[in-house]
């Protein structure tokens, strides 16, 4: 009950500070180039295929005006993931005289993605412009140029057909990789024969599962080769969901017996929750240790998608009081282990190019069940009063 309580009282704090600003403002926030996040276990020949296939697509298009490639897929599937590894692709680099990446989201805004691009090709706005005359700077900008964008997790089409493609259409030529979870924003947005990424076949995910543990030993990955097919299923093939379940199982004997029984766990089966937080993303959040939990909790305070500081957080949570005393320690230290913690769960994801993972992200699915949790916790409280 506690922590809902404090975490109520915090979206007081969270309303009143910049993270809640209107949605125009909040741009320095929002971390938009998560290009460099490459998954270091990236596995299954798909993806690499697919890679290749639409970065010769990218490059066979690239002389025509605002050409587009989409990636679509469920949510936590690996469409971010894809596009980061394509995004990455040696020979795309020097292909476009601008390439960026640009993290959309659900509540974008118009003014924060021109400013965005502005950005990008090098551009420094003024405070208060309108609409069209960012517009207007940005087309004047990218004339005569070639570009290379990826729109990350676009949710509506008209990103593009209200916002961008008129400005976008004043360059010479270019590219847009759009991901998306839905087929017909993909299409509205222009895409033809968009990517569909599907969920990992147990075999590949099997390789995910035991590579995120860490487990060298060959006669381990033969011995738990059966158990670990049946978690993979479990988790419907979802990499989101075998990343979480890795760090759970990690914390078990590597037996038969123990994976056994954590397949049995009733956690798996949690009815009230949506169907895409149930099983292995609910119970990575069931296995932790109460003070976690809370600490996982409050960062759905943040907006999504949005770049957390770790010592933003360390500070938030002891004044929240969700540390606990440790002998000879300081409040701050053991509050950084904890950070760490979420981290090595894979609950929150590192930004890879701060030193010492200082940065952080919530990836949608978690943030949405931090959320769910959160508001389950109130009624909870409501119904008890
Ligand atoms: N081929 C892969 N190999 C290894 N890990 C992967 C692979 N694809 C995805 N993952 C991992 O799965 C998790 C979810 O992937 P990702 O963020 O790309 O999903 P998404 O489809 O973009 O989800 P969303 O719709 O919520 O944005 C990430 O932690 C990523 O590292
Ligand atoms: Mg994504």
């Amino acid at each position: 009950m506690p922590i809902l309580r404090r975490f109520q009282s915090r979206v007081k704090f969270f309303k009143a500070s910049e993270y809640m600003q209107p949605k125009a403002e909040v741009q320095n926030l929002k971390h938009m180039r998560t290009s460099h996040l490459v998954e270091p276990n990236l596995v299954g020949k798909h993806t690499l295929h697919a890679c290749k296939r639409l970065v010769e697509r990218i490059l066979t298009h690239k002389e025509e005006k605002a050409y587009k490639v989409g990636i679509v897929g469920t949510g936590g599937v690996g469409k971010t993931t894809l596009a980061q590894k394509i995004y990455n692709a040696e020979n795309l680099k020097g292909a476009f005289s601008n390439q960026a990446w640009i993290c959309v989201s659900r509540d974008y805004s118009d003014i924060t993605l021109l400013k965005e691009l502005l950005r990008n090709f090098g551009v420094h706005h003024e405070q208060g412009e309108t609409l069209g005359e960012l517009s207007s700077k940005l087309a004047a900008v990218v004339w005569g140029k070639s570009f290379f964008r990826v729109l990350d997790d676009v949710w509506e089409p008209e990103v593009w057909t209200n916002v961008l493609r008129t400005p976008l259409h004043a360059a010479a030529a270019g590219v847009i990789l759009v991901t998306t979870r839905h087929d017909a924003v993909a299409h509205a947005t222009g895409v033809e024969d968009p990517h569909q990424v599907d969920s990992m076949s147990a075999e590949v995910g099997w390789e995910l599962l035991w590579k995120s543990m860490n487990i060298s030993d060959e006669r381990d990955v033969e011995d738990l080769r059966n158990i670990g097919l049946d978690i993979i299923r479990k988790c419907g093939g979802l990499p989101l969901a075998i990343k979480v379940t890795a760090r759970v199982l990690a914390t078990k004997d590597k037996t038969d017996n123990a994976w056994r029984k954590f397949i049995n766990r009733s956690a798996w089966s949690v009815g009230n929750l949506p169907t895409e937080l149930r099983g292995a993303l609910y119970l990575s959040y069931d296995d932790l240790p109460h003070h976690l939990k809370q600490c996982f909790l409050y960062c759905a305070l943040y907006p999504e998608d949005s770049t957390m500081s770790r010592d933003d957080l360390v500070m938030l949570w002891v004044a929240e009081g969700f540390i606990e005393e440790q002998h000879g320690q300081l409040l701050e230290e053991t509050a950084e282990e904890y950070y760490y913690e979420l981290i090595h769960r894979n609950l929150l994801q590192p930004d890879g190019i701060y030193f010492d993972h200082m940065r952080c992200k919530m990836h949608d699915l978690l943030r949405q069940l931090a959320c769910y949790l959160s508001r389950e916790e109130a009624s909870q409280i409501i119904l008890e009063n």
